[in-house]
């Protein structure tokens, strides 16, 4: 079954146990303006809540991701404007986001659109897929985590490349440089990332969960603290009934039946 809700820059499609946000605002590439990361987070946060929901992926359909801000709203913005309506740190449903979310990439993925593509947990691309930071060109940084994220997963030269010089990368060199999982034909984006969503949405639901919490913490936390926080989930699991399903379902020959409880 699919349900929608009703956003006006945002397609919303639910079809358990996975759900599929789409940015929709094809004549200005899709540009994130307060209104849509608005709309987003809300969408999020409301998949959060949803127990038919296991998984999402997020997209910007077939030919583009996001060209990034909506430069059009932010060009006369002052600095006290833009610290009160914050719109950066509006985004923190999606990057707090704990169920997982896969991002389908088709063309650009620039500025803010990249900064949300890196904020997602796996990253399908299609071979028209760019990747790039070009707000230096604009006169300014990237605002939405660019700077950490990139050296983070790529590393310091690859960031400084493309925070300084604002040039996108192809879809098959951020493959190589390990921001995206796959690279597949444009035709095939959302398909793929759909059925990624849909095999981890099969999985004992609280495990994903704690994995996904896991491997986050690697990148802001000391190596002891990651390990000690590892250790308490790992600990943690094996008072969840999915614990008992998966091991016996294993030993028993049979495929595991998860509750997410
Ligand atoms: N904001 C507002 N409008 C945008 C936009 C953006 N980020 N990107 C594209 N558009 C609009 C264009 O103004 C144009 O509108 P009109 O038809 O009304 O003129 C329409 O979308 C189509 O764009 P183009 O004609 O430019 O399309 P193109 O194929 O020639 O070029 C592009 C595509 C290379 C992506 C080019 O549009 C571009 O460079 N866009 C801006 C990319 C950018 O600088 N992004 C960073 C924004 S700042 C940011 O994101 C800050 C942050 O970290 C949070």
């Amino acid at each position: 079954m699919i349900a929608a809700m009703g956003y006006e820059h945002i397609l919303v499609e639910i079809e358990p146990p996975i759900a599929t946000v789409t940015l929709n605002r094809p004549k200005v590439l899709n540009a994130l303006s307060p209104a849509v990361i608005g709309e987003v987070s809300a969408a999020l946060s409301e998949l959060e809540a949803d127990g038919n929901v296991q998984a999402a992926v997020l997209t910007g359909g077939p030919k583009v991701f996001a060209a990034g801000a909506d430069i059009q709203d932010m060009a006369d913005q002052g600095a006290v404007d833009q610290l009160l309506r914050d719109q950066t740190g509006r985004w923190a449903p999606l990057a707090g986001f704990k169920k997982p979310l896969i991002a389908a990439v088709n063309g650009y993925a620039l500025g803010g659109g990249c900064e949300v593509a890196l904020m997602c947990d796996l990253i399908v691309a299609g071979d028209t897929a760019r990747f790039g930071q070009p707000e230096v060109n604009l006169g300014i940084i990237p605002g939405a985590g660019g700077t950490q994220r990139w050296p983070r997963t790529a590393g310091k030269y690859v960031a400084m490349e493309v925070m300084l010089t604002g040039a996108p990368v192809t879809a098959l060199r951020a493959y190589e440089l390990g921001i995206v999982n796959k690279v597949v034909p444009w035709e095939m984006t959302i398909a793929v990332a759909k059925r990624i969503a849909r095999d981890l949405a099969a999985k004992p639901p609280l495990a994903v969960r704690l994995a996904k919490e896991a491997v986050l913490k690697a990148f802001d936390a000391p190596l002891s603290d990651g390990l000690a926080a590892e250790r308490k989930s790992f600990y943690f699991l094996f008072a969840t009934e999915d614990q008992k399903e998966g091991m016996h379902a294993f030993l028993e020959k049979r495929k595991g039946v998860f509750k997410g409880r």
